[in-house]
C-alpha cells in the first residue's frame, strides 16, 4: 500500500490547522478486509483483556465515569451482535497485531508525508479501532494523543470545540486529565453544546483531532466502524508536563499561569519539574532495591 494513495489530505489546509481546528482528510479504507466483523473478532480475541474496553452506547453525552453501565455481553458477544446490542467498544493499540502495525504505519506515514516541515517527528504510534451500535454515543471527553478519526463504516456526527476554548474546557481540567487522570470523561452542560462544531462524518472521510480537544461522537442508524490513528511528539510530552506542573502548584494553593501563556515561566517550569521528573526516575530503582 502506498501512503499517499491511503490519505488524502490538502497541505495547506494541514499547515494552516493542525493541532488548531478540525478539518477533513479522506482515505481509501472503506471495505478493507481487516475492518470486516469476523477479523474484528479475532482481533479482540487475540488483544490482551485491558485493551478491549466497552459499555452500553445509548449513554447521556455528559455521563460520569462511574455511571457507565456494562451490558453484560463478553467482548466477542459485543463484536457479533454489535447490529442490535446497543454497545459501544474499543480495540486499544491495535499495532500489536502485525497486520494492523502495518495498516496504521502506512497511515500515518501518509500524514507525516503531508506534515513534512510542518509537525515535530512523530513519537508513540498507536491505533485504535472503534465499533459502535447504531445511535450509540460516545460522551463528552478528551485524549492526550494528536489523532485523525478514519470513518470506515457507517456515519457519525462528531460535535467539537476549539480546544482553546477555556469555557468549555478549563485550565483545571487539563491539570487533572494530565496529574490525576481517572478517567478522560468530563463534566457536561447542555450550554456547550450551542458554540460545537457539528461535524457530520461517512466512510472514506476522516476528520483531524488536536491534542485534548473536547468532543462527544453520536453514531448513525447503522453500525459504525472507524480507525483512530494517534500519535505524539516531543510538543506533546513538553505539555503534559507543564500541565502536571500547573496541578503541582495549584495544590501548593497558588494560581499557576496558563501554560502556552509565558514562553519564560513555561521554560522555568520544564527546567524545574522536568529534572524533578527525572531525579524521581533515577531514584525510583533505588528505592525499590531498598525496600
Ligand atoms: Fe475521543
Amino acid at each position: 500500500m502506498n501512503p499517499t494513495t491511503v490519505l488524502d489530505v490538502d497541505r495547506q489546509v494541514f499547515a494552516a490547522y493542525f493541532n488548531r481546528k478540525p478539518f477533513r482528510v479522506w482515505h481509501s479504507l472503506p471495505g478493507h478486509p481487516l475492518f470486516e466483523l469476523p477479523r474484528l473478532l479475532e482481533l479482540a480475541r487475540a488483544l490482551p483483556e485491558r485493551f478491549v474496553e466497552y459499555n452500553a452506547g445509548a449513554l447521556p453525552v455528559g455521563v460520569r465515569p462511574e455511571e457507565t453501565p456494562r451490558t453484560g455481553l463478553s467482548a466477542e458477544e459485543t463484536v457479533r451482535r454489535i447490529q442490535e446490542c446497543g454497545s459501544w467498544m474499543v480495540l486499544k493499540r491495535v499495532e500489536q497485531d502485525p497486520d494492523y502495525g502495518a495498516l496504521l504505519d502506512c497511515c500515518l506515514d501518509g500524514i507525516a508525508a503531508y506534515a513534512r516541515g510542518l509537525v515535530p517527528p512523530m513519537q508513540r504510534r498507536e491505533g485504535f479501532i472503534f465499533l459502535s451500535s447504531p445511535g450509540a454515543v460516545t460522551p463528552f471527553h478528551i485524549d492526550p494523543e494528536y489523532n485523525f478519526l478514519l470513518q470506515v463504516r457507517g456515519t457519525k456526527t462528531v460535535s467539537m470545540w476549539d480546544p482553546a476554548d477555556r469555557f468549555v474546557l478549563p485550565e483545571e481540567e487539563l491539570e487533572r486529565f494530565y496529574a490525576s487522570f481517572v478517567h478522560r470523561n468530563l463534566p457536561w452542560r447542555d450550554v456547550f453544546q450551542t458554540t460545537a462544531f457539528v461535524l457530520p462524518l461517512v466512510p472514506g472521510e476522516g476528520l483531524h483531532f488536536p491534542v485534548t480537544v473536547p468532543h462527544w461522537v453520536k453514531n448513525g442508524p447503522e453500525v459504525s466502524v472507524s480507525f483512530s490513528i494517534t500519535f505524539r511528539t516531543a510538543h506533546s510530552a513538553r505539555r503534559e508536563l507543564l500541565y502536571k506542573a500547573n496541578a503541582r502548584l495549584r495544590k501548593l494553593g497558588l494560581k499557576p499561569t496558563p501554560v502556552g501563556q509565558s514562553i519564560l515561566l513555561d521554560r522555568t517550569k520544564q527546567l524545574a519539574f522536568g529534572a524533578a521528573a527525572n531525579l524521581k526516575r533515577l531514584l525510583a530503582p533505588a528505592a525499590s532495591r531498598d525496600a
